[in-house]
């Protein structure tokens, strides 16, 4: 596949970068993007070597750096757009981000979240969901909007919570989950197949879709 037909995109990580991982082996078989740098908020987040092992620019903007959040965004907004970038996917960027940023990137921001959204915004996902003693967890890849992680959402894959299952053994699995179901959600979007309108409404192979795909434990992705 020849650049010229692949979308460029830049990913925002704050940590580890597994699912910034699934992206990049994605797009070195047939998910049509170009990764044009890895922008993390932590020096020491080690998906940047990630991307510097697969030969990806990297840059680290440091949240402490800055006075306040919106002089921060300011200073990522500039950052980023000097990628060009037609999608910028957050991969486990643990950062709130302002209204204004989230505007500007209207329509193209995707981000990854550890349940089945609406359920369990916020943080410490897997440990809330064996709390409440629920029986079904997962991942939603959204779109985001000014609502902390209630943008609408696109794709969601389903995990059975096991009996004697543990925070981190949970997290394992939506995990994998995670990994799959990212790269598919970018593939919509860089096959020009998912769009969200001025409106807020998210079409896929223009169907309105009201709800997110749904991806039982069982099912196989891709
Ligand atoms: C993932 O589980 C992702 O869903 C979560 O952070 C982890 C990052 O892992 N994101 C959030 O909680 C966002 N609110 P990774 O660095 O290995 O991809």
């Amino acid at each position: 596949m020849t650049s010229a037909h692949r979308l460029p995109i830049v990913v925002l990580i704050s940590g580890s970068g597994s699912n910034l991982q699934a992206i990049i082996d994605g797009a070195k078989q047939d998910l049509p993007i170009e990764i044009r740098a890895v922008i993390s908020n932590r020096p020491d987040a080690y998906g940047l070597q990630r991307a510097q092992q697969s030969g990806i620019e990297t840059a680290v903007l440091n949240h402490q750096r800055y006075p306040d959040r919106e002089s921060y965004d300011r200073a990522l907004i500039s950052l980023i757009d000097g990628f060009s970038p037609g999608l910028v996917a957050l991969a486990g960027f643990m950062r709130i981000l302002t209204p204004a940023f989230v505007r500007h990137y209207a329509g193209r921001l995707l981000n990854i979240h550890p349940s089945l959204l609406p359920n369990y915004t916020g943080l410490h996902t897997h440990q809330r969901v064996l709390d409440a003693g629920d029986r079904l967890h997962g991942a939603t890849i959204h779109f985001v909007t000014e609502k902390l992680d209630g943008g609408p959402s696109i794709v969601q894959a389903q995990v059975v919570v096991e009996a004697g299952d543990d925070a981190d053994g949970l997290a394992a699995r939506v995990l994998e989950k995670e990994h799959q179901i990212y790269p598919l959600a970018i593939r919509w979007f860089a096959e020009d197949r998912l769009v969200m309108d001025e409106n807020g409404e998210v079409w896929l192979d223009d169907k309105k879709l009201d709800r997110p795909v749904l991806l039982s434990p069982q099912e196989p992705i891709g």
